[in-house]
């Protein structure tokens, strides 16, 4: 495949103008000025009118409570997890995970998100609609043990993560929850099956105010110093939230190579607090971008978590330079990556060909007279309407704006079927 003449193209080494981009099956092969002499028997997509940028990596989500969109939301948190969401949880099905990650997979690909860290159950039924989108994703079956289940749990991760091995785009963590479903015997459990198959660990840590208390009256210890202390931590470990770090923890995450995970909109919206993100970069802490759940968010819209993202962080330590456009859009892209294992996130010579491509022909990105400005564009005039054409692992999964893989009516049929099944 081809992208020929790329009007702006966003590289680590900044903004190029009028580059060509030659994928060769799955991989980028070259970045070139002139097209003169390439072979062009292969799709030529014209880039003239586009500004080209890797897909933005999604690194904490639950991709099914898309179905979950809009119900109980504006009630206090514990009433909302425990009238609301946790029994209709109960009553899901392997048919709702499957077309609630469906129309996950349709939100992200259309606001330009070509990755995404999901963590849920029944997740083969993800795996197959990853498989069926042309998406790429890396999974996790949530695990916790203190209902005393968490060996039967186990299995299902290692089955499924066994099942799937080798299918092109879908990769597996190891899921514990968190440090209060998750006893220390099944951490510990789990840290060494991850060694075992040389997977990373996808938990959430240090979400809200209440966990930290009930870790120190628990541990004597706040959660990452305890997880410090039970030898769980390394570089396998993408801990999501840690809105509720001191110094002394962001020094623990930083010496272990802990990527973090920072989901400001849904931790705004269940009023959980804000990372530390502009101090935990200080101490070369590895911080990406995620939505969490659509039950938290309302959206899957990885543009709009960019610009909240470096807002919050701003307002909260009133400093206009806190996460620049052109850090928080490392977050979204190659950091992402890197906390995930992908070869993706930017856009260089032998990387997973996972690119987007937003149309010039858009108010929120105009005007173009200085290429200097258009990473502030992304990041703060949130173009997800903007994204166009999206490929992945060098195939076309949408062009002018239509998924090619799939029949969006169907799925939002289907949607609305399990919907009034659920919900009544
Ligand atoms: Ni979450």
């Amino acid at each position: 495949m081809l992208i020929k003449n790329a009007r702006f193209v966003v590289t680590p080494k900044g903004i190029e103008k009028n580059k060509s981009i030659v994928i060769e099956d799955s991989i980028i092969d070259s970045i070139t000025s002139s097209t003169a002499d390439l072979d062009k028997t292969g799709d030529v997509i014209d880039g003239s009118g586009s500004i080209i940028m890797p897909g933005l990596i999604n690194a904490h989500t639950h991709a099914a409570m898309t179905l979950f969109r809009g119900y109980g939301d504006d009630t206090p948190l514990h009433e909302w997890l425990e009238k609301k969401i946790f029994p209709v949880e109960e009553k899901l099905k392997p048919k709702d995970i499957y077309w609630g990650s469906l129309l996950a997979i349709i939100e992200m690909i259309k606001s330009g998100t070509t990755c995404f860290n999901d963590m849920y159950y029944f997740m083969s039924e993800v795996a197959k609609a990853v498989e069926k989108t042309g998406i790429r994703a890396v999974l996790s079956r949530g695990l916790m043990d203190t209902d005393g289940r968490g060996g039967e749990r186990l299995k299902e991760a290692v089955s499924e993560m066994k099942e799937w091995s080798g299918k092109p785009r879908i990769e597996w963590m190891f899921g514990p929850h968190a440090i209060y479903t998750c006893s220390e015997d099944f951490l510990l459990r789990i840290k060494d099956l991850a060694e075992k198959y040389d997977r990373r660990i996808h938990i959430h840590l240090s979400e809200t105010k209440k966990e930290v208390k009930d870790c120190l009256r628990e541990h004597e210890k706040r959660p990452a110093e305890y997880l410090d202390d039970i030898g769980f931590l390394s570089d396998r470990v993408v801990a999501a939230h840690c809105c509720w770090l001191n110094n002394n923890e962001i020094k623990i995450l930083s010496r272990n190579g802990v990527s973090v995970v920072y989901n400001p909109i849904s931790n705004m919206k269940l009023a959980s607090g804000i990372a530390p993100v502009f101090e935990m970069m200080k101490k070369k802490v590895q911080v990406c971008l995620g939505t969490d759940g659509a039950a938290s968010n309302n959206n899957l819209d990885m543009f709009e978590e960019m610009k909240v993202a470096s807002l919050l962080q701003k307002i909260s330590i009133k400093d206009t330079t806190a996460l620049k456009a052109t850090d928080t859009i490392m977050l979204a892209t190659l950091n992402g990556a890197k906390a995930l294992g992908v070869n993706s996130g930017s856009i260089e010579e032998g990387k997973n060909a996972d690119i987007i491509l937003l149309d010039l022909k858009n108010p929120v990105l105009r005007p173009l007279h200085n290429k200097e400005r258009i990473i502030s564009d992304l990041v703060y005039s949130t173009p997800s309407l903007a994204v166009n054409t999206v490929i992945i692992d060098g195939k076309l999964i949408m062009q002018n704006k239509k998924i090619l893989t799939i029949d969006e009516k169907e799925i939002y049929e289907k949607v609305e079927e399990c919907a009034r099944e659920l919900f009544g």
